[in-house]
């Protein structure tokens, strides 16, 4: 059955709920011609979860030496961080993929087990960066974010879909479930963060995402002011004020505002009645038992 509400129909495909459209082309793609190389590095999110933010601070880390971040011309001044980095399913053909120079970096929102065993077979070399969500917060966003393009969706609709796990890459718990746990199995290929703690300390976790990817700053570095330049960087009003090119619109015609509301924890709290709270609180606790994994709770 396909869901009408989300941009593209979705299908269920081995437990997760999947855009049609990537299932016929990015996915089929990814897993028979996409070839990764050892310095690759995915980073891996559920929609609405930090991903851009994820994409800014490791795009920034990454290419420091040639884009310093106090350079007044720097990419993420000047373009949205889903220019900078692709998601590799999405946004680039094989070809495109295979020119990106190394280390390259590109994003996913496909779940751990639909990952192509080239990358998370044990020795690919292949870095994955997880970042996850308190749920509520990602469905809240996940809402407000639909609602842009479909005005009469309401919380009451996103909730039912969320709940039954009808949402890109949904259930979200057994996205966030299936790569913790990888990074439990291989912490050297898979560091998972949790949004809410980076918003708390945005400094140690950028320093832990560039010593994960291979580039950890030196102390001179962090003499220098370069931590703490990036983080402003790419912090949320950075990232929003923007000049971005064609009037604020980036290269997939989407306004450039639509990728940073409020960027806080709790905000669900605004929006979903208790109620609504703790029937998926319940649902999420059913999910988990046993598994020895639990949400960050923003509020
Ligand atoms: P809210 O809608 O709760 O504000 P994604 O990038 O996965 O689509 O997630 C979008 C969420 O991340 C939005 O949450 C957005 O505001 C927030 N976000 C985007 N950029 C951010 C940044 N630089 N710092 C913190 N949060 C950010």
């Amino acid at each position: 059955p396909s869901v009408t509400r989300d941009p593209s129909p979705l299908r269920q495909y081995n437990g997760f709920w999947i855009p049609e459209m990537i299932l016929k082309g990015g996915f089929t793609a990814v897993h028979s011609c996409f070839e990764p190389r050892p310095s690759d590095v995915f980073l891996s999110s559920f929609p609405k979860s930090g991903t851009t933010w994820l994409k800014a601070l490791a795009f920034a880390a990454l290419k420091r030496s040639t884009h310093p971040p106090f350079e007044g011309d720097h990419p993420l001044r000047h373009w949205n961080p889903h220019d900078c980095v692709k998601f590799f399913e999405l946004d680039l053909s094989a070809g495109e993929f295979e020119a990106l120079p190394s280390p390259r970096v590109v994003a996913t929102h496909l779940p751990y087990s639909l990952l192509p065993d080239s990358i998370t077979r044990e020795g690919s070399g292949c870095r994955i960066v997880y970042v996850c969500r308190d749920p509520r917060d990602a469905l809240v966003s996940f809402w407000l974010f639909m609602r842009k393009v479909s005005p009469s969706f309401t919380i009451q609709e996103a909730f039912d879909l969320f709940c039954q796990g009808r949402c890109t890459g949904g259930p979200q718990w057994l996205h966030v479930l299936q790569y913790w746990e990888a990074s439990v199995r291989r912490p050297d290929s898979v560091l998972f963060l949790r949004y809410e703690e980076m918003l708390r300390e945005p400094e140690s976790h950028l320093k832990k995402l560039a010593e994960f990817m291979g580039c950890g700053f030196s102390k001179e570095e962090e003499e220098a002011g370069v931590v703490s330049a990036i983080v402003e960087l790419c912090s949320l009003g950075k990232l929003k004020e923007m000049e971005v090119n064609r009037n604020g619109v980036n290269n997939w015609g989407t306004k450039n505002e639509t990728f940073f509301r409020k960027g806080v924890a709790g905000d669900w709290s605004n929006h979903m009645t208790p109620e609504m709270a703790q029937r998926l609180d319940r649902i999420v606790e059913d999910a988990l038992q046993g598994t020895g994994f639990t949400f960050a709770t923003s509020a």
